[in-house]
Formats: C-alpha cells, structure tokens, sequence
C-alpha cells in the first residue's frame, strides 16, 4: 500500500517537472492543487505565528544568497535570492496553496514554493531557462504533496492554464524594461575593478520582441498592464501580487518605472497595499566614487522596491 502511495508521488512529480515541455499541453487548464492543506483557520492570511509576523511588519527587508542559490550571470543576468518569494510565499499563503511567477527566470519561485510545500507554476519566455530550471527543480530530491510546473510561453498567455481564483500569490521580479539592453559600463564599481568579464557585455535575457526586457518604458508599462489584465482574473479574492522592480538611471535621468508599474498594475484593478524596499548593502561589494564632485547621484544598487497589491 505505501509502496503504491509513493510510486504514485513519483510519476505526479514527474508529470510536474515535465510539464516544462508543454507542446502537448497547450490551451489545457492545469490540475493543480491551490486549496490550504494546513489547519489553520479561514481567517487567517497565513500560518506565521505573531513573533514572524512582526519581522515581517518592517518595510526594510535584508536577505542572503545560500549556496542554492544561482548567482552565474552566464547562466542568467538577474536572478533574485531564494529567501526574497519565500518571504512573500510565508506570508500570503497557507500550505497547499498555489503560487504564480510569470516571469520565473531559473525557477527560483518554484524552489522556494517546493521547500515550503507550495504548488507553484512558472512561465518564461526562453527555453534554456526552463530547462535550467527544470534540472534544478529535479536536483531538490524533497518528497512533499505538491507540485511545480514550469512552461515556456509568454506570460500574456497564462489564463490558458491556470484556472479562476485559484492563485493566492503571484511574485515575480519581471525584467527592469529594457535595463540589461545596453553594454555594461560598470559605473559605479571601483576604476581599478571595471573592466572585469561583463565590462561591455549586453546581458540582455532575449532578442524576442515580446520579451519585456527589450522594450522602452512606455511600451513596457502597457505590456506588463496587458500580463496583469491576464492575471487578475486567476487571483483568489485578496490574493496578493509583489513585484520587485528598480528605477532606472539613463542619460542622467531617473527613470521611475515603479510608478509606470504602480499605474499599469492599477489600471486593471490591482490595488497597491504596500511598498517594502530591498536592502541590498549586503550585496553591494567593491564600490567606487560616482559622480564627484559635481553630480550627485545615489547607487542604483543599495536598494530595490518590493510593490505589494491585492486584488480588493
Ligand atoms: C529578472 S528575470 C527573472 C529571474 C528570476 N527571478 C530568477 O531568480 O531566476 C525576468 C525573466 O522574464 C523573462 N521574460 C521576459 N519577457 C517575458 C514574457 N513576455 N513572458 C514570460 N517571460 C518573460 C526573461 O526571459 C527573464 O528570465
């Protein structure tokens, strides 16, 4: 009997991890599970206990690379650490639940959904993502009941998969519009440490018209308010959506793309509920003077916004 029980937890994990190939799948809704699987009560937005929940209150937020984590920028330019959706996923969700990033990258959402017994599904645009995010899921050998399924589309069309209100969170860092498009002059670094292997490289994630890392502000604002339209209508009601977004600094202008993104998400009925910042002195190494001493501008690297929505 148990040895029928994990036979059939083996080919379900495999079904999931597979689902990345998702050619036979197409326009099929997804048999995920999305109901809490924990005891706690209905009222209860999460299962953290009051000492968490107040860490959780302040609006600053540090968190750490583990050696988990993907940090190669030959293998991916942007990836964010582990510890940044598994906040968010403690905090929105229950066990059991499931978990949305449309813009999953190497499936970082999807490893810190599996260590805490989320379903979660991920979309990306670019094959070898996928695949790296496949194998890495296989790698985490952690026996649980839920899965994590990963397709390679465009995250505009997620409504052909995921059914109504089923998704308590969607997290996602998207690309920064079309930041990574351009060489990599190494700016604010040290002069002596400029030049080092990315110096000049344009680390873009794709040359795809409809990845959003190639597209100008404007045009990237209407692009991400189209995915949101999309995914509006899948969120459980009070289902909370954080995206991680940073300003950019170009031709010695700022570039507010939080506010674009405050505005797009709002426009199809997402309601901002809070803005954390992301600490990241941490991660910030080998900092050199900018600007002095005529021009004072702030390191675009210290700090990155979290924006927290519901759907109201
Ligand atoms: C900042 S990265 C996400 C990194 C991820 N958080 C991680 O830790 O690996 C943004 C991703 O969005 C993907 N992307 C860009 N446009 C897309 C679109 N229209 N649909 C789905 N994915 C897209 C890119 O290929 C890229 O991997």
């Amino acid at each position: 009997m148990k040895g029928i029980k994990i036979k059939n937890l083996i080919s379900k994990f495999k079904m999931a991890t597979k689902l990345g190939d998702n050619s036979a799948m197409k326009e099929k809704t997804l048999n995920i599970g999305y109901k809490r699987t924990c005891s706690c009560s209905e009222k209860r937005i999460n299962c953290l206990t009051g000492k968490e929940w107040v860490k959780d209150q302040v609006a600053i937020q540090e968190f750490y690379y583990t050696k988990d984590d993907i940090r190669d920028k030959n293998i991916h330019p942007a990836t964010f650490p582990i510890a940044l959706p598994a906040k968010f996923i403690e905090m929105f969700t229950h066990k059991g639940e499931l978990v949305l990033d449309p813009f999953v990258g190497t499936g970082t959402t999807l490893v810190a959904a599996r260590q805490a017994g989320r379903n979660a599904i991920g979309f990306d645009l670019k094959k070898e993502y996928i695949d790296f995010a496949r194998k890495r899921l296989n790698q985490t050998t952690l026996f649980n009941h839920t899965e994590q399924i990963l397709i390679q589309d465009d995250a505009i069309n997620v409504s052909k998969y995921i059914r109504p209100e089923t998704v308590s969170l969607c997290v996602t860092s998207p690309p920064y519009a079309n930041m990574l498009n351009k060489p990599r002059l190494n700016k604010s670094m040290r002069a002596d440490l400029r030049k080092n292997e990315h110096y000049l490289k344009i680390q873009q994630y794709s040359n795809n018209p409809r990845d959003l890392g190639t597209m100008e502000v404007p045009e990237y604002a209407r692009a991400m308010s189209d995915i949101y339209k999309e995914i509006f209508p899948l969120m459980k009601q009070k289902g909370h959506c954080v995206v991680n977004v940073n300003d950019l600094w170009w031709e010695n202008h700022r570039i507010l793309t939080h506010v674009y993104l405050i505005a797009a998400l709002e426009k199809v009925g997402f309601e901002l509920r809070n803005i954390l910042i992301w600490d990241k002195r941490n991660l910030v190494n080998h900092v050199g003077i900018f600007g002095y001493p005529s021009n004072y501008i702030t390191l675009g690297s210290t700090f990155e916004y979290l924006l927290d929505f519901w759907k109201p």
